[in-house]
């Protein structure tokens, strides 16, 4: 193999450079967020969300899916292929806050909705409920403007605390868990939804006294 240092160095550059890249488009979507719950707090006297969670996938896990997708490991299908190098999580109280969230995030100007994908109306068969979006923002560098791409997840607490759990299990049986603990799950997975449903509805009540 020929030992190329100058273009070793240049991968290393470029690679840095996606890193800040994602890790500014984790800082400038979490304060977009933080902005329109404050502003909510202020118009409604309420806050829509109960905490955001951010995360730049690891270099090990970006490896493995590009692997499962069959592709090579380089920076160029990265930033094209794995749309969750930079991921949010928004956690809040009620269902309609999910859907409330979302439509303030479709209307910010400069971020672009990729994609949108409803597993409240649609759940996976695991059971896994969410909303999640894909959108992109653009990041200001000192001599070019690059658009990075973010996954938003949003979800209420009580569904949040079947998928860390889901997680978990999935992880520990590397995907293959016993069948009466998959159909456990999704009973949980319901009872979940019931929570969510009545909670919304106590809310909606003692909102209207
Ligand atoms: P991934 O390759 O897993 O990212 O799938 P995808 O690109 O088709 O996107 P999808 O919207 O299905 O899932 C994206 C992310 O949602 C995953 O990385 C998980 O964080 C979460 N997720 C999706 N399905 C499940 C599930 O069944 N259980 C849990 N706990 N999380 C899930
Ligand atoms: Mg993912």
């Amino acid at each position: 193999m020929l030992y190329k240092p100058s273009s070793e160095k240049e991968e290393v550059d470029r690679w840095k450079e996606v890193t800040l890249v994602y890790n500014s488009a984790l800082k400038e979507v979490g304060t977009k967020l933080e902005i329109l719950n404050d502003e909510f707090q202020h118009v409604h006297q309420y806050n829509p969300i109960e905490h955001i969670k951010s995360r730049l996938k690891t270099p090990e896990s970006i490896v493995k899916k590009l692997k499962s997708k069959d592709l090579e490991a380089t920076i160029e299908n990265m930033v094209e292929h794995v749309n969750d190098i930079a991921g949010i999580r928004v956690i809040c109280s009620f269902t309609s806050d999910i859907y409330r969230i979302a439509e303030m995030i479709s209307g910010q100007n400069d971020l672009t909705v990729l994609a949108v994908k409803d597993y409240i109306e649609n759940p996976k068969p695991s059971g896994y409920k969410s909303y999640h979006m894909l959108v992109t923002v653009p990041i200001f560098l000192s001599n070019k403007v690059v658009d990075a791409k973010v996954e938003i997840q949003i979800r209420t607490v009580a569904m949040d605390f079947w998928a860390s759990l889901e997680h978990k299990i999935r992880y520990k049986f590397e995907g293959n868990a016993p069948e009466h603990i998959k159909t456990a799950l999704i009973q949980c997975a319901k009872m979940v939804s019931q929570l969510d449903d009545e909670m919304l509805s106590l809310n909606n009540e003692i909102s209207k006294l």
